[in-house]
């Protein structure tokens, strides 16, 4: 599976947020390039936990900044955000135990969900920051 490559297409014009951006695709990269990665210090829950808590940290980051700027498309892009945490947090609980291997699907689903959010839905908000002259 092709990994995500970041290029300035990505870029929201919010250093922080394309750093998060930025080291989530990693994660993400990661998982893909060794769906079966478990050593004994780190397994495939380890990864699959630390990316999802990585993402809810960032999509705190995000959602708190739109609040405070009044993003007027807050709702719809906090209930995106709301579906990629219940289908992490769903998967993870269910397969947490004995996973070997994250599935194809749910690496399709993380990548594809994450590529279509920031080129779509965070590219949405970058007039809006820029205007509010966020960076
Ligand atoms: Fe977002």
């Amino acid at each position: 599976m092709e990994q995500i490559t970041w290029t300035e297409d990505f870029s929201v014009g919010i250093a922080r947020i394309d750093e998060q951006h930025k080291r989530l695709i990693q994660m993400i990269n990661r998982l893909i390039a060794e769906p079966q990665t478990t050593t004994k210090s780190e397994t495939v829950s380890d990864l699959l936990n630390d990316m999802t808590n990585y993402a809810f940290e960032h999509f705190a980051t995000e959602e708190e900044l739109m609040r405070e700027h009044n993003y007027p498309h807050l709702e719809e892009h906090v209930a995106q955000h709301r579906a990629f945490r219940k289908k992490t947090v769903d998967f993870c609980s269910a397969t947490m135990l004995d996973v070997e291997a994250v599935p194809e699907t749910m690496l399709y689903y993380l990548r594809d969900w994450l590529v279509e959010h920031i080129l779509k839905s965070d590219m949405a908000f970058k007039p809006f920051f820029r205007e509010q002259m966020v960076d």
